[in-house]
């Protein structure tokens, strides 16, 4: 049975990227400002929105058992809201399939959710996923909590129209936000508490905008001007393509110390046949000369990237070929998934696909690699010294969670609050993290 009562509590359950996050975390900021409050840990929501994401697998699958399980022992189930990716590949069917739901949301059309829930709450039905031209950002609420780290979407949306991929169809066109704006949210991070504000777009160095003087700058530009902001730490940014690095960008990694050694930039596959026919429009070696360069300009970047193994077609050959790019890399981290093929993407009808057994192998073989490299990583990190920005607490007693320059997990004892950054010596390394010991402050000022 669907409930008609006003919601007094909420819950987000975000899944998939980082940009899921930061909408669930203005999903949750929207539903504040109605008076609506945060379920305690344990306790139902009355309202609960699944955030969801449809880049793999059996995403819409997993939504429907998600929703399944909000039905409560008594029968009755809480106000569901579907939004996120699922939400705008298939609103009309999951309104169809699953009566508990009153509202389906998309990502571009979120700024929408306090009135679907009034809706909701009076017994309507309602499925909103335009992408309307005016965005979303202009209407949410100014940012007023935050943690010592931020997200911050930039930039939305892709024009690449890579062959596997949803992105294009679930959140549409590449859009920037105004600099103005982007300084503004950054502020009300900072005074909220924020130390590290990673920029987020589907291709955030895409993003393009005119600062306070109307000059035409680029994620670079950007970088420039919040590293101007006293109070922020630490700058990311996530997630590059290849083809719009700019040289702005290469050299800001070598310039401006706020601006993290780290580098997400996603190459999918190390066969030139594979990647033409993934629409990538860069090759293995365009690919490893970009990271060349961002080595040249900045030594001691982490590197990171994501693979797809069993694309249509790939051979063993064109496999070898990934494997040998991870080599010739030597990555700090990185993400492999199995291709998973996407209704509606050029893809999915192609010919030549793999069999299960086949991907398995070739991806256990490949996070094999990517895991060796990792460790490697963090073994030559042993005997650095470095600042921890300190997140939370750690399970034991005294002991703090953090991360590095390199945003490799690092555990310490010692004092410490949230929000710090803290000088530690790197002592031991895991596949994971990494464990450190604070260096007294006199030591470090002789260092
Ligand atoms: N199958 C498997 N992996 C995919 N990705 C995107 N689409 C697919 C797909 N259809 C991966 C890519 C991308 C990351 C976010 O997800 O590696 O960079
Ligand atoms: Fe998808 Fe390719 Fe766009 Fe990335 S660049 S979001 S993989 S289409």
């Amino acid at each position: 049975m669907r409930s008609t009562t006003p919601p007094r509590t909420y819950r987000v359950k975000s899944f998939g990227c980082q940009m899921n996050v930061y909408d669930g975390e203005r999903m949750a900021e929207l539903l504040a400002e109605q008076g609506i409050t945060p379920a305690p840990d344990g306790e139902d929501a009355d309202l609960v929105v699944l955030n969801t994401c449809h880049i793999r697998e059996k995403a819409a699958e997993k939504v429907y058992s998600d929703i399944g399980r909000l039905r409560r022992e008594d029968g009755t189930s809480p106000l569901i809201a579907v939004a996120g990716c699922v939400a705008q590949a298939e609103g009309e069917e999951i309104m169809a399939r699953a009566p508990s739901v009153s509202m389906v949301v998309g990502p571009q059309a979120y700024h929408r959710l306090p009135q679907l829930v009034a809706d909701a709450a009076a017994g309507k039905r309602a499925t909103d996923t335009d992408m309307p031209a005016a965005t979303k950002f202009d209407v949410l609420p100014t940012r007023r909590r935050a943690g010592a780290t931020a997200f911050l979407t930039v930039q939305e949306g892709c024009d690449k129209f890579c062959t596997y991929c949803v992105v294009p169809y679930t959140r549409g066109a590449e859009i920037s936000r105004p600099f103005r704006d982007l300084i503004q949210e950054a502020e009300a991070l900072i005074t909220a508490g924020a130390r590290e504000i990673t920029l987020l777009g589907q291709n955030v160095n895409a993003w393009s905008g005119e600062d306070d003087k109307g000059r035409a700058i680029g994620l670079d530009g950007l970088i420039r001007a919040l590293a101007n902001l006293p109070d922020l730490a630490r700058i990311r940014y996530t997630t590059s393509h290849p083809n719009d690095v700019t040289d702005g960008l290469i050299a800001a990694h070598g310039e401006i110390d706020k601006l993290m050694p780290y580098l997400h930039l996603p190459v999918q596959s190390g066969s030139d046949p594979v990647l033409k026919a993934m629409n990538r429009s860069h090759t293995a070696e365009s690919y490893i000369k970009v990271l060349e360069r961002f080595r040249a300009a900045r030594p001691d970047i982490a590197l990171s990237g994501d693979f797809i193994v069993g694309f249509p077609g790939e051979t063993e050959d064109d496999f070898a070929a990934t494997l040998d790019l991870v080599d010739a890399v030597g990555y700090a981290q990185a993400y492999s998934f199995k291709y998973s093929a996407r209704p509606g993407t050029p893809a999915a009808t192609m010919d030549g696909h793999i069999a299960a057994e086949v991907m398995d192998d070739r991806l256990q073989r490949l996070q094999s690699a990517i895991n060796r490299d990792q460790m490697a990583f963090n073994t030559s990190s042993i005997g650095k010294t470095c600042d921890v920005l300190v997140e939370r607490h750690g399970r034991k007693p005294g002991q703090w969670l953090g991360k590095s320059p390199w945003l490799q997990s690092v555990h310490f004892i010692g004092q410490a609050q949230i929000g710090d950054l803290v000088r530690v010596e790197l002592i031991e390394a895991g596949p994971n993290s990494l464990s450190g010991q604070p260096v007294p402050l006199d030591a470090y000022s002789v260092s």
